[in-house]
C-alpha cells in the first residue's frame, strides 16, 4: 500500500487551527519516517482546488473543529472521491453538535449529564428557562471543541455571564449539570477500547490552558481505577462511539464520579495526535507506537475504501433507469 499518496490535511479557521497544525505535522512526519509519500496539505482556502491539484489517493485528517471535524470536508472527500480517515459524514457532523450527540446517547441508554439549550437571542429569559435547574452548572457552546468558550456558572449572574461568552461561539449553548469527578478519556480503534488516561488538570476543569500548555496538567495511563470499573468506562465509551455510528479513531471524553456513576461527555472524531495528545499516550500504554497508530488509522481508510469498491457490479448505484426497467421485468 506504500506506494499511496498520502496528504495530511491540516490548519483550517476553526479556533483549534494551530493544535491542527502541530497534529498534522507530527502525522506527517511520523508517515514519512515508515516510508510514505506524504504531501502536506493546508487546508486555507479553495479547498477544493487545492485537493484536486495536491492529487492524493487517501486523505489523513488532522483537522479539528468546524469544518474539519463536523462532515464538510468529509462530505468534499465524499464527492471527490478520496477515501479519508475517521468517521463519515453523518457521525462526524453528529458528534460535533454536543446537543445532537447527547439525544443519541440518551436513545441509547449512555449516561450524559443533564442539560438544557438557550439560543443567544433568548438570553433575557434565561432565569425562567433555567428554573429549578440549580448550581452549579457547566457551560459551553453547542459546536465546539479545545473547551473554548467553556466555563462553570454558581448563580445566576455567572450563569449569565457564561452564556454570554459561549454564544460568541455558537448561538446555541448548552448547560449540564455539573459533574465532579474523575477525567478519563477513552481511546477506540475499529470500535474497540484501547485503553485510557486519567487527567488531573491544575485549574477547575480541563480547559484550553490545561490542554495545551506543558505542566497545567497530570495524567496517569491507565486511568487509576480498579480492572473492573476501568473495564465498564471502556465498554461505555465503545458503546458511545457505536451510538453515533463512529469509524476509525476516536477519543471519548468521559466524567468518573466517586459513586462510581460515569457520564459521556463527547465523542472526538479527529481526536489530537502530537506525541503527547491523550490517543497517542493511551496508544503507547497499549504498546502501540506513534508510527504504529498513523498507520493504522490510515491502513483502516484504505481498507475501507478497498470493501466499499470490491462489492461486485451488483453495489453499483440505482439509478431511475434501472428502478423503471425492474419495474417492467
Ligand atoms: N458537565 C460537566 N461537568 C463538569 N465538567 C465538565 C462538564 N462538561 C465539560 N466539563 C469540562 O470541560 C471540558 C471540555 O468539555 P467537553 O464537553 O469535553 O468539550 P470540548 O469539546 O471543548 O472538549 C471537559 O474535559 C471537562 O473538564
Ligand atoms: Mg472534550
Amino acid at each position: 500500500m506504500k506506494d499511496r499518496h498520502v496528504g495530511v490535511l491540516m490548519g483550517g479557521n476553526s479556533p483549534e487551527r494551530d493544535v491542527s497544525l502541530r497534529s498534522g505535522e507530527a502525522v506527517a512526519a511520523a508517515l514519512e519516517r515508515r516510508g510514505w509519500y506524504v504531501t502536506r496539505v493546508y487546508v486555507d482556502g479553495d479547498v477544493d482546488r487545492v485537493l484536486r491539484e495536491a492529487e492524493i489517493d487517501v486523505a489523513f485528517l488532522a483537522l479539528h473543529g468546524t469544518m474539519g471535524e463536523d462532515g464538510c470536508i468529509q462530505g468534499l472527500l465524499e464527492v471527490l472521491g478520496i477515501p479519508y480517515t475517521g468517521s463519515g459524514v453523518l457521525a462526524s457532523a453528529l458528534a460535533m453538535d454536543k446537543l445532537k450527540a447527547k439525544e443519541l446517547f440518551r436513545l441509547h441508554n449512555v449516561p450524559t449529564p443533564p442539560y438544557y439549550v438557550v439560543d443567544a437571542d433568548r438570553l433575557d429569559e434565561l432565569e425562567s428557562v433555567h428554573g429549578w435547574f440549580g448550581f452549579p452548572v457547566f457551560v459551553k457552546p453547542r459546536r465546539s471543541g479545545s473547551s473554548v468558550g467553556a466555563g462553570i456558572a454558581h448563580d445566576l449572574e455567572q450563569l449569565r455571564a457564561r452564556c454570554e461568552h459561549a454564544a460568541r461561539f455558537d448561538r446555541c449553548v448548552l448547560v449540564e449539570r455539573f459533574v465532579r469527578g474523575a477525567e478519563v478519556a477513552v481511546g477506540i480503534l475499529d470500535g474497540r477500547a484501547l485503553g485510557t488516561v486519567e487527567i488531573v488538570p491544575r485549574g477547575d476543569f480541563y480547559d484550553y490552558r490545561s490542554k495545551y500548555q506543558p505542566g497545567q496538567s497530570d495524567y496517569y495511563c491507565p486511568a487509576r481505577l480498579t480492572p473492573t470499573r476501568r473495564r465498564c468506562v471502556e465498554t461505555l465509551a465503545e458503546r458511545a462511539h457505536a451510538a453515533l455510528g463512529c469509524r476509525g479513531a476516536t477519543r471519548v471524553d468521559v466524567l468518573v464520579t466517586e459513586g462510581d456513576n460515569e457520564y459521556v461527555l463527547e465523542v472526538n472524531t479527529l481526536p489530537g495526535m502530537t506525541p503527547t495528545s491523550l490517543l497517542p499516550r493511551i496508544a503507547a500504554s497499549a504498546g502501540m507506537s506513534f508510527e504504529d497508530l498513523c498507520e493504522a488509522i490510515l491502513e483502516r481508510a484504505l481498507l475501507d475504501r478497498a470493501a466499499s469498491t470490491s462489492a461486485g457490479p451488483e453495489a453499483r448505484p440505482v439509478t431511475p433507469h434501472d428502478a423503471l426497467a425492474a419495474v417492467a421485468r
